[in-house]
């Protein structure tokens, strides 16, 4: 795939995994629109940066207004992190990481719709705990493959679209130490990579006719399927 004049949306890349493949889609020419609640610390030289919240329609409509054409790219990858086990969780917790897993991934697939061009590349984000179902973080394990059932039903009902699904390890971003104090740190830290690495897979990924991208537990690396 040319990224060349390729336009392309990532929500949540003011930090993060989306920051590194903001940079690295920039660098092959693409037109990248960060979609995401806040400002990165260093704004990426050629990414047009849209203050919104993937859970409001109002916010999603307001910033595609000034994406120009078609779209060629969909990322969904805005989240956040909340630990604890399935039911010990707050109910607060859980509307909050629907809201913006599955009922962001949502918004923006069917605000944006309209505008991806017909054989457009949608890729969603996931995790290592959609496939393995850890108890700790058991909610977030469960929106995470919420939105791998999202990507597939999409794939089914709109076959023209290149349906792409992440399901990364640990990458060390403030999602990721988001209450992991340093034993738990460091029971992870061997499985941890940069975002700039998983940045460089997710865009071999697109540039691939494979449609997942997956860490292998075990092993402790990455493989395409
Ligand atoms: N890091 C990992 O180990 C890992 C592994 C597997 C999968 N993932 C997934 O990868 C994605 C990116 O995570 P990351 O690790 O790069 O985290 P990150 O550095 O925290 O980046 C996520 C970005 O999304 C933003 N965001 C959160 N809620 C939003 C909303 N409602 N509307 C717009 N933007 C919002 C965050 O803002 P705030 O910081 O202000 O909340 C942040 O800028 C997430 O979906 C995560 O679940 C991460």
């Amino acid at each position: 795939m040319h990224f060349k004049n390729k336009t392309a949306i990532i929500t949540g890349a003011a930090s993060g995994i989306g920051y590194a493949v903001s940079q690295a889609l920039v660098k092959q020419g693409a037109c990248v629109f960060c979609f995401d609640w806040q400002k990165p610390k260093i704004p990426v030289a050629g990414v047009t940066y849209c203050i919104v919240d993937v859970t409001s329609s109002a916010a999603i409509k307001r910033a595609l207004a000034k994406v120009n054409g078609g779209i060629d790219i969909l990322f969904n990858n805005a989240g956040v992190m909340r630990r604890g086990t399935v039911l010990a969780s707050a109910e607060k917790d859980f509307d909050l990481l629907f809201n913006v897993h599955v009922k962001g991934s949502w918004l923006m697939l069917k605000y944006c719709q309209p505008r991806l061009r017909k054989n457009a590349t949608i890729v969603q984000m996931s995790s290592r705990h959609a496939l393995y179902f850890p108890s700790d973080p058991g909610l977030y394990a469960l929106v995470k493959r919420t939105a791998l059932d999202l990507a597939e039903l999409v794939e089914q009902t709109y076959p023209a679209y290149r349906i792409k699904v992440l399901c990364p390890g640990p990458v060390d971003t403030p999602l990721s130490r988001t209450d992991c104090d340093e034993t738990a740190w460091a029971r992870k830290k061997k499985m941890v990579c940069e975002p700039s690495f998983l940045a460089e897979h997710i865009v071999e990924l697109l540039n691939s006719d494979k449609s997942k991208l997956i860490f292998d537990q075990k092993n402790c690396n990455y493989y395409f399927e």
